[in-house]
């Protein structure tokens, strides 16, 4: 049985009432404290649940394998999201949150983890917000899941040399099929997280409503 031992991991409480949860998923080589700050940026008040990867990649935390720079170990992907969901719902039930207010936020690595998260465990988290991630099965077309009511977020560099912008939008393609509400921000630079679009993505959590 997973529970919230399975990660290391920080959580911290809503300081909003009725406020929802972010689940920060960190980049290759960062750990649980990396993405805190956009937390508290993307959603003022509310609760963060932030783990750390368990893939050790030459001493750098990550979500899943990868064979090489770009080319993912699908099945470990598939497997380690699996295990990342049961954490999430391990969570929900220590941390007494609401299971329909979980939006995921992910920087590359992380943001491929979320967009896993979305296709391959539907209904989990009502939302979210990615950033330098792209299709995460690769050449494997997602099952058709219905994903009507989940409102995503995607900011990616149309110069990004890691994660192609062709990748970010078939990510987005993909989403926006199976009934997503896709929000595609592209900005001109590379694998990075500009703060014009964090300007954006606070905007889009704002009036999302979650
Ligand atoms: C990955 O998931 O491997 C990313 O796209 C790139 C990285 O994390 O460095």
């Amino acid at each position: 049985m997973t529970t919230t031992q399975d990660f290391v991991h920080v959580f911290e409480s809503a300081t909003a009432l009725d406020a929802p949860t972010l689940l920060l998923l960190h980049g290759t080589g960062a750990d649980e404290h990396d993405l805190l700050p956009l937390g508290r940026a993307l959603a003022p008040g509310a609760a963060l649940l932030s783990p750390r990867g368990k893939v050790d990649e030459n001493g750098m935390n990550r979500w899943f394998r990868r064979l090489r720079e770009g080319v993912f170990d699908v099945d470990d992907l598939i497997a380690r999201t699996a295990e990342l969901a049961a954490f999430v719902e391990a969570a929900t039930a220590t941390y007494d949150l609401d299971p329909k207010r979980i939006v995921v936020s992910g920087f590359s690595n992380g943001a491929n983890t979320g967009a896993g998260l979305l296709l391959l465990h539907p209904g989990l988290v009502a939302g979210a917000a990615l950033f330098a991630g792209g299709a995460p099965l690769q050449g494997r077309e997602p099952a058709p899941v219905d994903l009507s009511g989940t409102r995503v977020f995607l900011g990616n560099g149309v110069a990004d040399p890691i994660t192609t912008i062709d990748q970010a939008r078939l990510l987005a393609a993909q989403l926006g099929e199976r009934g997503a509400k896709v929000r595609t921000e592209e900005h001109p630079g590379g694998h990075q997280l500009p703060p014009q679009t964090v300007a954006r993505a606070q905007e889009w959590f704002e009036r999302s409503d979650f």
